[in-house]
């Protein structure tokens, strides 16, 4: 177990054995969503809005030679003449797959260059005296870049057509039946954000107290049997729900039901890395963008939870006043806390993880589906962008809206209640789906 705590005190060599645990985990992912398939599917676009996946395994080596070797390493460069091919600044997803970009064998054995000169550093380099290195953030950094994109490359093998390559163990069942509530979250005051946890990205920074009115959320992410619901009862045809701009996108692009659902005469499939099957009724819902999520909210007769709220339903100890890293606590994620890493490729049915609760009874926060809310991504007060602007700085603003508590696609190193992803409103390639949130009634608060 590590707590913010404790890493001060944890000892150098075991702080550099936890590191090389999770560049190993996070190299074992890339390497089998990149084995999976066959060099001509590596170097094809299966979709504009993807790269191909030998883009995204060069990036994350390029990315780890940049700072780990490098700037912590002060080492000669390994190939610096395809460092702008690979800056994702420097050309769109759409354009990538006209550059000349290595060879799946050239691109293997880079990868592996890297990461044998990064495994030198890591033993050599002294853990203090630079903010970069200090907890070892840099690589903590670079793991979570790493997790990121097996994420994204998920999604593109989600996009990919034909007969499954990936295949993993079905996720846990719920004990026994299990029905949706509402929880009621006090107002008052909580500490949102991190100055703490060592890994927190610069977005995450630094804590701050938020005033967050009393609220009412739903325990558990919305279902594929609700929003099956919302199709029936036709939803996507009445521009009531939507707000204008999700109007405007729901006639552009035709939106009529999650991405990758089929109709099947009076029933749902849904084609999940290659295998069509019914839909899982109790399973919260997957593949929405946020407009569809602020639609069925409205239907629903609720709304999204701002990020504020989302981050107080998962993190505030009512006991205590504290926040905490997870729902369940300090401790880290363990497979019968939550549905990550790609342990399972779905996420699992509701109520499948009571261990992962929190104090209030809100469960599966963390893992299963991204939960869109209805915040922009903007800077916390005292923001400081560390150790470059790209991460975080220049998205900041009204173009981007924020998810959180992480999928089944994404590791835990990149996913913990303080983590914030963002993405354009209209994507539905991504492990999005959704929590309900509403407004407390007046005999509810006191
Ligand atoms: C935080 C997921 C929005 O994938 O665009 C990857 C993470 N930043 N490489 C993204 C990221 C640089 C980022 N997201
Ligand atoms: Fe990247």
């Amino acid at each position: 177990m590590t707590t913010p705590k404790e890493i001060g005190t944890e000892d150098i060599e075991a702080l550099r054995d936890r590191v090389a645990g999770h560049l190993a985990r996070s190299r074992a992912r890339s390497t089998a969503l990149t084995d999976a398939v066959d060099d001509d599917d590596l170097v094809k676009q299966h979709s504009k809005l993807m790269s191909p996946l030998v883009w995204d395994f060069a990036h994350i080596a390029n990315q780890e030679e940049l700072w780990l070797v490098r700037d912590v390493g002060g080492r000669e460069p390994v190939r610096q003449d395809i460092d702008e091919m690979y800056d994702a600044f420097q050309h769109p997803r759409a354009d990538r797959p006209a550059l000349p970009l290595l060879s799946p064998t050239e691109t293997r054995s880079y990868v592996r260059e890297v990461r044998d000169k990064v495994m030198d550093v890591l033993a050599s380099t002294r853990l203090e005296g630079r903010r970069l290195v200090e907890d070892a953030f840099a690589f903590g950094m670079i793991v979570q870049h790493e997790q990121q994109h097996n994420e994204t490359m998920l999604a593109t093998h989600q996009l990919r057509a034909g007969d499954p390559v990936l295949h993993a163990p079905a996720p846990p069942d719920p004990a026994g039946p299990v029905l949706n509530r509402e929880i009621l979250v006090p107002g008052g005051p909580f500490t949102m954000g991190t100055s703490v946890e060592p890994w927190a990205l610069d977005n995450e920074r630094p804590a701050h107290q938020v005033h967050v009115d009393a609220f009412v959320i739903d325990k558990y992410p919305v279902t594929n049997a609700m929003y099956a619901e919302f199709i029936a009862a036709g939803g996507y045809d009445q521009q009531q729900w939507w707000s204008d701009t999700g109007w405007a996108y729901r006639q552009k692009a035709n939106l009529a039901r999650p991405r990758f659902w089929i109709r099947d005469g009076d029933r749902w499939l849904r084609n999940g890395f290659g295998v069509v099957e019914p839909i899982v009724p109790d399973e919260p819902v997957v593949h929405v963008c946020f407009y569809e999520a602020e639609a069925f909210a409205a239907w629903a007769g609720k709304r999204l939870p701002t990020e504020a709220e989302w981050e107080k339903a998962a993190r505030w100890d009512p006991a205590t006043g504290r926040s905490r890293r997870y729902p369940w606590g300090d401790d880290d994620p363990t497979p019968e806390r939550a549905n990550l890493g790609q342990r399972h490729l779905r996420p699992a049915r509701i109520g499948a993880y009571p261990a992962g609760e929190s104090p209030l009874g809100v469960a599966q926060l963390i893992g299963d589906v991204w939960e869109w809310t209805s915040s922009d991504f903007l800077a916390y007060p005292g923001f400081v962008p560390f150790p470059y602007r790209e991460y975080s700085e220049v998205f900041f603003g009204p173009d981007y809206k924020m998810l959180r508590g992480g999928a089944f696609g994404v590791d835990q190193a990149a996913c913990r209640g303080t983590f914030r992803n963002w993405d354009y409103p209209i994507r539905r390639q991504i492990f999005s789906g959704l929590r309900l949130a509403r407004d407390p009634r007046p005999d509810e608060v006191r």
